[in-house]
């Protein structure tokens, strides 16, 4: 049997004993944690410090039929699947019964995603059911896009399926499809746009100051916050910042064309497009985290468009 695959089982294994392990997914690494045990997801709760209001996404196989677990499907659920799963869009549905309240903090839907990482689809394969698995941090803290990322928060005690780097790097869009017309709760890499263009049909877009229901208590502000503080600036701005701050060491995240010549500033180059700079974003994040020498984080202000939605909720997030 090759490595992989005892691994696999190992992951197996302990997911049926009703322990938890961490899971690489193409957004971040998850605390995956069986649905149908309770006590698997108490102890994700407690482990990630989380309060109980908090509702987890569950993980399907993208061969398991999604009315396992959801009722009232719109019709234009079955073009959702096929167009963006398995891959980074959560879809929030009127719940099945027999699902856990621990799972939907009481409410009467539930987030379902099929993730696109080739290893979590094995996993759930292999388990022959879902598991529930919030981003593998800390409550209020970075997401973790490695396996290396989930065992310095956790320890050796967490045993962690080794998926290399995540691919996405920020969380999945969430979408509510259980009342009226969708609404975007949770922008990510899959755009208001895209799935509009799919499902042949209006998508309200993703207000970041709304206090709609149903609520997505990830966006609690600070939710997302680095170590060390960051601002979200302009050039211009950053200047300013820099300048007036003389004995604090900065890292400056940037456009190529946008680095600055200084003698307190580390500059950071950023990808130029919106896929590259999330798959990026969290590690850099990370790495920076770990970087005595540097107090302070400035990012360069992305553009406003549809695609850098995600980019700009999380670093307005993690700038809070
Ligand atoms: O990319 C992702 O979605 C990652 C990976 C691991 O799959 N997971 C993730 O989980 O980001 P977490 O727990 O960090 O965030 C879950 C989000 C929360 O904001 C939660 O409020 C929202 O999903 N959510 C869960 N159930 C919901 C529901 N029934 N209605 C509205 N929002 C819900
Ligand atoms: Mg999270």
């Amino acid at each position: 049997m090759s490595t992989q695959n005892k691994l696999l089982n190992q992951a197996v294994s302990l997911l049926k004993a009703g322990a938890l392990i961490g899971l690489p997914t193409e957004t971040v690494y998850g605390l995956a944690g069986c649905t149908l045990n309770e006590s698997a997801l108490e102890k994700i709760f407690a482990l990630k410090q989380r309060p109980k209001d908090h509702p987890l996404i569950v993980h399907i196989s993208q061969h398991e039929p999604l009315s396992n677990w959801a009722s009232d499907l719109p019709s234009y659920t079955d073009a959702l699947i096929k167009a963006f799963w398995p891959g980074p869009l959560t879809l929030v549905l009127k719940k099945n019964p027999h699902i856990s309240s621990l799972v939907t903090a009481g409410q009467d839907t539930v987030a379902i995603r099929s993730p696109a990482h080739p290893l979590c689809q094995q996993l759930l394969e292999a388990l022959g059911t879902a598991v529930c698995a919030p981003s593998a941090n800390r409550f209020g803290q970075l997401s973790p896009t490695s396996a290396k990322h989930v065992r310095d928060i956790f320890g050796d005690e967490l045993f962690v399926l080794e998926g290399g780097p995540c691919e996405v790097g920020i969380e999945s869009t969430i979408l509510n499809l259980s009342s009226g017309t969708p609404q975007i709760l949770r922008p990510g890499m899959i755009s208001a746009e895209a799935i509009a263009s799919v499902i042949e049909r209006p998508v309200i877009p993703y207000q970041s100051d709304s206090n709609n229901v149903p609520v997505v208590p990830g966006s609690a502000k600070a939710h997302y916050a680095p170590s060390k503080p960051l601002s979200v600036v302009s050039r211009d701005e950053f200047v300013v910042l820099c300048t007036s701050q003389p004995n604090k060491q900065f890292a400056w995240l940037c456009q190529k064309d946008h680095a600055l010549s200084k003698e307190n500033v580390t500059n950071i180059i950023m990808p130029t497009t919106a896929a590259a700079y999330a798959s990026e974003l969290y590690q850099t994040l990370h790495q920076l985290e770990h970087q005595t020498e540097i107090d302070i984080l400035a990012a360069e202000k992305p553009n406003d468009t549809a695609e850098w939605q995600g980019i700009v909720d999380r670093l307005s997030r993690a700038s809070n």
